[in-house]
Protein backbone atom coordinates (compact mmCIF):
# COMPACT_ATOMS: atom_id res chain seq x y z
CA UNK A 1 0.00 0.00 0.00
CA UNK A 2 1.67 3.13 -1.01
CA UNK A 3 1.81 5.84 1.64
CA UNK A 4 -1.05 8.23 0.05
CA UNK A 5 -3.31 5.02 0.18
CA UNK A 6 -2.35 4.66 4.37
CA UNK A 7 -3.90 7.85 4.36
CA UNK A 8 -6.78 6.19 3.68
CA UNK A 9 -7.35 4.36 6.89
CA UNK A 10 -8.74 7.25 9.13
CA UNK A 11 -12.15 6.34 6.68
CA UNK A 12 -11.56 2.45 6.60
CA UNK A 13 -11.35 2.59 10.41
CA UNK A 14 -14.31 4.92 11.14
CA UNK A 15 -16.64 3.03 14.04
CA UNK A 16 -19.96 4.30 15.59
CA UNK A 17 -19.66 4.00 19.15
CA UNK A 18 -23.21 2.89 20.82
CA UNK A 19 -24.60 6.24 22.92
CA UNK A 20 -24.13 4.16 26.12
CA UNK A 21 -20.37 3.99 25.52
CA UNK A 22 -19.84 7.58 24.57
CA UNK A 23 -19.29 9.95 28.23
CA UNK A 24 -17.72 13.16 29.40
CA UNK A 25 -15.81 15.21 27.98
CA UNK A 26 -18.00 16.22 24.99
CA UNK A 27 -16.60 18.89 22.74
CA UNK A 28 -15.85 22.24 23.99
CA UNK A 29 -16.89 25.00 21.84
CA UNK A 30 -13.85 25.36 19.90
CA UNK A 31 -14.32 22.09 18.79
CA UNK A 32 -17.61 22.01 18.52
CA UNK A 33 -17.19 24.81 16.17
CA UNK A 34 -15.02 22.86 14.07
CA UNK A 35 -16.89 19.87 14.16
CA UNK A 36 -19.89 21.71 12.46
CA UNK A 37 -18.04 23.85 10.01
CA UNK A 38 -16.91 20.57 8.51
CA UNK A 39 -20.11 20.31 7.63
CA UNK A 40 -20.37 22.59 5.14
CA UNK A 41 -18.35 21.15 3.19
CA UNK A 42 -21.03 17.96 2.83
CA UNK A 43 -21.81 17.95 -0.96
CA UNK A 44 -24.46 20.13 -1.74
CA UNK A 45 -26.61 20.42 -5.46
CA UNK A 46 -26.40 24.53 -5.98
CA UNK A 47 -25.40 25.73 -2.57
CA UNK A 48 -28.48 25.23 -0.81
CA UNK A 49 -27.02 24.70 2.73
CA UNK A 50 -30.53 22.43 3.29
CA UNK A 51 -29.42 21.53 6.81
CA UNK A 52 -29.50 23.23 10.31
CA UNK A 53 -28.39 21.89 13.88
CA UNK A 54 -29.53 21.39 16.77
CA UNK A 55 -27.03 20.92 19.55
CA UNK A 56 -28.22 19.58 22.71
CA UNK A 57 -26.55 19.17 26.13
CA UNK A 58 -26.52 19.40 29.65
CA UNK A 59 -30.13 20.26 31.07
CA UNK A 60 -31.46 20.24 27.58
CA UNK A 61 -30.74 16.30 27.51
CA UNK A 62 -33.34 16.42 30.40
CA UNK A 63 -35.87 18.60 28.09
CA UNK A 64 -35.30 16.34 25.28
CA UNK A 65 -35.84 13.24 27.63
CA UNK A 66 -38.86 14.82 28.15
CA UNK A 67 -40.39 15.32 24.97
CA UNK A 68 -39.12 12.10 23.73
CA UNK A 69 -41.30 10.41 26.72
CA UNK A 70 -44.31 12.52 26.16
CA UNK A 71 -44.14 11.64 22.22
CA UNK A 72 -43.65 8.29 23.42
CA UNK A 73 -47.07 8.07 25.37
CA UNK A 74 -48.83 9.53 22.79
CA UNK A 75 -47.66 6.86 20.36
CA UNK A 76 -49.75 4.82 22.96
CA UNK A 77 -46.25 2.99 24.02
CA UNK A 78 -46.60 0.62 27.21
CA UNK A 79 -45.25 2.62 30.37
CA UNK A 80 -42.26 0.16 29.82
CA UNK A 81 -41.41 1.74 26.36
CA UNK A 82 -42.03 4.80 27.27
CA UNK A 83 -39.32 4.78 29.85
CA UNK A 84 -36.90 3.27 27.27
CA UNK A 85 -37.43 6.26 24.80
CA UNK A 86 -36.82 8.51 27.67
CA UNK A 87 -33.79 7.47 28.51
CA UNK A 88 -32.21 7.60 25.19
CA UNK A 89 -31.42 10.98 25.27
CA UNK A 90 -29.93 10.31 29.00
CA UNK A 91 -27.29 7.95 27.50
CA UNK A 92 -24.24 10.85 25.90
CA UNK A 93 -23.06 13.95 27.02
CA UNK A 94 -24.47 16.04 23.93
CA UNK A 95 -26.61 14.85 20.92
CA UNK A 96 -26.69 17.14 17.69
CA UNK A 97 -29.92 16.68 16.00
CA UNK A 98 -29.47 17.69 11.96
CA UNK A 99 -32.15 19.22 10.51
CA UNK A 100 -33.37 19.33 6.88
CA UNK A 101 -34.82 22.27 5.35
CA UNK A 102 -36.33 21.04 2.11
CA UNK A 103 -35.98 24.16 -0.37
CA UNK A 104 -38.60 24.25 -3.25
CA UNK A 105 -36.10 24.38 -5.76
CA UNK A 106 -37.05 23.81 -9.21
CA UNK A 107 -33.90 21.53 -10.15
CA UNK A 108 -33.02 19.84 -6.74
CA UNK A 109 -35.19 17.54 -5.66
CA UNK A 110 -36.17 17.04 -2.13
CA UNK A 111 -34.23 13.56 -2.06
CA UNK A 112 -31.20 15.19 -2.79
CA UNK A 113 -31.06 18.16 -0.29
CA UNK A 114 -32.39 15.28 2.25
CA UNK A 115 -29.17 13.42 1.08
CA UNK A 116 -26.77 16.58 1.77
CA UNK A 117 -28.34 16.64 5.30
CA UNK A 118 -27.09 12.84 5.39
CA UNK A 119 -23.77 14.11 3.83
CA UNK A 120 -23.25 16.64 6.53
CA UNK A 121 -24.30 14.02 9.38
CA UNK A 122 -21.16 11.53 7.73
CA UNK A 123 -19.03 14.96 8.13
CA UNK A 124 -19.90 15.80 11.58
CA UNK A 125 -19.42 11.97 12.56
CA UNK A 126 -15.38 11.84 10.85
CA UNK A 127 -14.78 15.26 12.17
CA UNK A 128 -15.81 13.72 15.83
CA UNK A 129 -13.44 10.94 15.07
CA UNK A 130 -10.61 12.92 14.20
CA UNK A 131 -10.53 15.12 17.34
CA UNK A 132 -10.56 12.03 19.68
CA UNK A 133 -14.40 12.06 19.97
CA UNK A 134 -16.75 9.22 19.21
CA UNK A 135 -20.61 9.15 17.93
CA UNK A 136 -23.26 7.45 16.78
CA UNK A 137 -25.72 8.15 14.18
CA UNK A 138 -29.08 7.38 15.34
CA UNK A 139 -32.93 7.78 14.47
CA UNK A 140 -35.86 5.92 15.32
CA UNK A 141 -39.19 7.14 15.30
CA UNK A 142 -38.37 10.00 17.36
CA UNK A 143 -36.97 11.05 13.97
CA UNK A 144 -40.71 10.94 12.49
CA UNK A 145 -43.01 12.24 14.85
CA UNK A 146 -45.09 15.35 14.43
CA UNK A 147 -44.95 16.16 17.86
CA UNK A 148 -41.36 15.91 18.54
CA UNK A 149 -40.55 17.95 15.15
CA UNK A 150 -43.53 20.72 17.48
CA UNK A 151 -41.63 21.01 20.85
CA UNK A 152 -38.37 20.69 18.80
CA UNK A 153 -38.84 24.03 16.74
CA UNK A 154 -38.91 22.33 13.16
CA UNK A 155 -40.82 24.28 10.30
CA UNK A 156 -43.37 22.82 8.34
CA UNK A 157 -40.84 21.69 5.39
CA UNK A 158 -38.20 20.42 8.20
CA UNK A 159 -37.19 17.16 8.49
CA UNK A 160 -34.74 15.35 11.88
CA UNK A 161 -32.00 13.44 9.67
CA UNK A 162 -30.57 12.19 12.87
CA UNK A 163 -29.36 12.61 15.69
CA UNK A 164 -25.82 11.57 16.59
CA UNK A 165 -24.94 11.23 20.21
CA UNK A 166 -21.58 12.50 20.41
CA UNK A 167 -19.24 12.05 23.33
CA UNK A 168 -15.96 10.22 24.54
CA UNK A 169 -15.72 7.07 24.27
CA UNK A 170 -15.61 5.01 27.43
CA UNK A 171 -13.58 1.83 25.82
CA UNK A 172 -10.91 1.69 23.29
CA UNK A 173 -11.97 2.07 19.27
CA UNK A 174 -11.89 -0.82 17.31
CA UNK A 175 -11.98 -1.05 13.95
CA UNK A 176 -14.47 -3.76 12.73
CA UNK A 177 -13.98 -6.10 9.76
CA UNK A 178 -15.40 -4.44 6.85
CA UNK A 179 -17.15 -6.04 3.62
CA UNK A 180 -15.25 -6.39 0.52
CA UNK A 181 -16.56 -3.55 -1.47
CA UNK A 182 -15.47 -5.91 -5.28
CA UNK A 183 -18.68 -7.92 -4.00
CA UNK A 184 -20.70 -5.00 -4.78
CA UNK A 185 -18.78 -3.21 -7.64
CA UNK A 186 -19.40 -3.93 -11.35
CA UNK A 187 -17.24 -2.50 -14.10
CA UNK A 188 -20.54 -1.40 -16.07
CA UNK A 189 -20.23 -1.42 -19.98
CA UNK A 190 -22.47 -2.29 -23.06
CA UNK A 191 -22.69 -5.98 -22.69
CA UNK A 192 -23.92 -4.84 -19.83
CA UNK A 193 -26.86 -2.86 -21.49
CA UNK A 194 -30.69 -3.67 -21.52
CA UNK A 195 -32.36 -2.25 -24.76
CA UNK A 196 -35.01 0.37 -23.68
CA UNK A 197 -38.33 -1.19 -24.11
CA UNK A 198 -39.99 1.19 -25.92
C1 LIG B 1 -30.00 6.90 8.39
C2 LIG B 1 -29.45 6.03 9.49
C3 LIG B 1 -30.21 5.78 10.61
C4 LIG B 1 -29.74 4.96 11.62
N1 LIG B 1 -30.49 4.73 12.72
C5 LIG B 1 -30.09 3.87 13.66
C6 LIG B 1 -30.89 3.62 14.81
O1 LIG B 1 -31.94 4.21 15.02
N2 LIG B 1 -30.45 2.67 15.69
C7 LIG B 1 -29.26 2.00 15.52
O2 LIG B 1 -28.89 1.17 16.34
N3 LIG B 1 -28.46 2.28 14.45
C8 LIG B 1 -28.84 3.17 13.53
N4 LIG B 1 -28.04 3.44 12.45
C9 LIG B 1 -26.77 2.70 12.32
C10 LIG B 1 -25.63 3.28 13.17
O3 LIG B 1 -25.49 4.67 12.95
C11 LIG B 1 -24.28 2.61 12.84
O4 LIG B 1 -23.96 2.80 11.50
C12 LIG B 1 -24.34 1.12 13.16
O5 LIG B 1 -24.43 0.96 14.55
C13 LIG B 1 -23.13 0.35 12.64
O6 LIG B 1 -21.94 0.84 13.18
P1 LIG B 1 -20.74 1.26 12.23
O7 LIG B 1 -21.08 2.63 11.68
O8 LIG B 1 -19.54 1.26 13.11
O9 LIG B 1 -20.65 0.22 11.16
C14 LIG B 1 -28.46 4.33 11.48
C15 LIG B 1 -27.69 4.62 10.36
C16 LIG B 1 -28.16 5.46 9.38
C17 LIG B 1 -27.31 5.76 8.17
Amino acid sequence: MTLKMQKLSFLNNQVSIPAKDLTLPAPDQTQLDAILQCAMSAPDHAGLTPFRFLVIQGDALHDLSEVFEKAAILRGLDPQAVLKQKQKPLRSPMIIAVIACINDNPSVPEIEQILCAGAATQHIQIACRQLGFGSIWLTGNNCYDLNVYEALGLDINERIISFIYVGTPCRELKAKDRDNAKKITLDWNSSQHNDFAI
